[in-house]
């Protein structure tokens, strides 16, 4: 039967609030397929490991990120309520998404990003969706203050995560992993940076769970940039630092629903290195291939580190307790690599990577065979 994706609203409405289903603003978000990937099994059966490995690569959403997920929500109920400007801080993806939402339920919108440390890509969304693009000379934190106090004192919606509309259809990508594993991954790993996403998560295994949907729920494992890892320092960070920029926060809103979910679910939080990005990085574009942008690889750096030191092994072995059969591991590549593709041209010790320019050839057959040895 024909069956066209209406967006994760009308998708799961029999698990989104009424009041947001009242005026359904989509751009065809979710419905996004996981992709399993037989070279990063192969990577972890190097240390002894047997598991299915999937990506939920939600760099397919309309503006190349998983914020679509839960933009969807936040700006369908600020539609209902006649809302004709919503704001936001961000580090670039929510702009990006905001932007292109807004402008499709016809709203203007702002929004607020820190000074330099944007990657292009998303500022030419924001800017391409008709957005007023605010750097502030602050981080993310400080972005997020000024968007919190225009919400309150002025006539314009707040679309951050810190907006519960937002995580009620973020939600979703738990219920699309489940409708397709048929139960809940033994483990889901996902890059933390606010905190929402790893929240989202959680709110949808367990709504999922308790409506029949689920036996089980998985382990939540958080992953944050080394320099930028306050919840796994257990304080702010006031200077946070990263290559991953997407997740260069200090003082993520939704830390304590984050914790929660970790602890609730029996997971973890740690943090991984730029360099461990990287490396994740290359695999994931080189061997797997799916290209993202960095923090989107923080998950898979987090989990070939914890395989390396034999927690994988140790989490596996307690789980098989409770679950049968090969352990199954789902992480999340929040973004597009193309947001941010200068990556591609860095090796990991940011140094500009060999191969990365082309080679110039002439303009013939034998030129460009002699050069690929054929
Ligand atoms: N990955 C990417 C690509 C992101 O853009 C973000 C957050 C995260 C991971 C972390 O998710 O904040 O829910 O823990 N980006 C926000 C933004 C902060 O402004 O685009 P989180």
């Amino acid at each position: 039967m024909a069956h066209i994706w209406r967006g994760v609203i009308n998708e799961y409405a029999g698990y989104i609030p009424e009041h947001i289903k009242k005026t359904v603003v989509t751009l065809g978000e979710g419905g996004i397929p996981l992709i399993r990937s037989s070279a990063i099994e192969h990577r972890l059966s190097n240390f002894g490991l047997q598991a299915e490995v999937y990506i939920k690569f939600e760099g397919r959403n309309p503006t190349g990120s998983f914020k679509d997920r839960g933009m969807t929500g936040a700006i369908s109920a600020e539609k209902a309520k006649g809302t004709s400007a919503v704001i936001c801080a961000s580090t670039g993806n929510t702009s990006a998404s905001a932007a292109a939402y807004a402008t499709a339920a016809g709203m203007t919108s702002a929004v607020l990003v820190p000074d330099g440390k944007i990657a292009t890509g998303k500022l030419a969304q924001a800017i391409a969706h008709g957005a007023k693009l605010l750097q502030v000379d602050g981080n993310f934190d400080d972005c997020l203050v000024i968007a919190r106090g225009l919400a309150e004192n002025y006539n314009v919606g707040l679309v951050n995560s810190v907006n519960p509309n937002r995580l009620q259809t973020q939600k979703t990508a738990s219920f699309e992993i489940v409708d397709e594993l048929g139960d809940a991954p033994w483990v889901h790993a996902v890059p933390v940076g606010n905190a929402a996403n790893i929240s989202a998560y959680w709110m949808g295994y367990k709504e999922y769970s308790d409506a029949g949907n689920a036996v089980n729920k998985p382990v939540m494992w958080g992953f944050q940039a080394k320099g930028s890892a306050p919840i796994v320092d257990g304080r702010r960070v006031e200077n946070p630092e990263t290559i991953a920029t997407a997740i260069r926060i200090g003082n993520p809103a939704s830390w304590n629903l984050a914790t929660a979910a970790v602890e609730e679910s029996g997971g973890l939080f740690d943090a991984v290195t730029d360099e461990e990005i990287l490396v994740a990085h290359r695999i994931l574009s080189s061997e797997a291939g799916v290209f993202v942008e960095p923090a989107s690889a923080a998950p898979l750096a987090g989990l070939l580190k914890k395989a390396e030191h034999g927690k994988l092994k140790m989490a596996f072995d307690e789980l098989a307790q409770i679950r049968t059969g090969i352990p199954k591991i789902v992480f999340t590549s929040t973004g597009h690599g193309l947001k941010d593709p200068d990556w591609a041209l860095y090796d990991v010790n940011l140094k500009p990577k060999e191969g990365s320019q082309p080679i110039k050839v002439k303009n013939s057959i034998e030129a460009v065979a002699n050069i690929l040895e054929l």
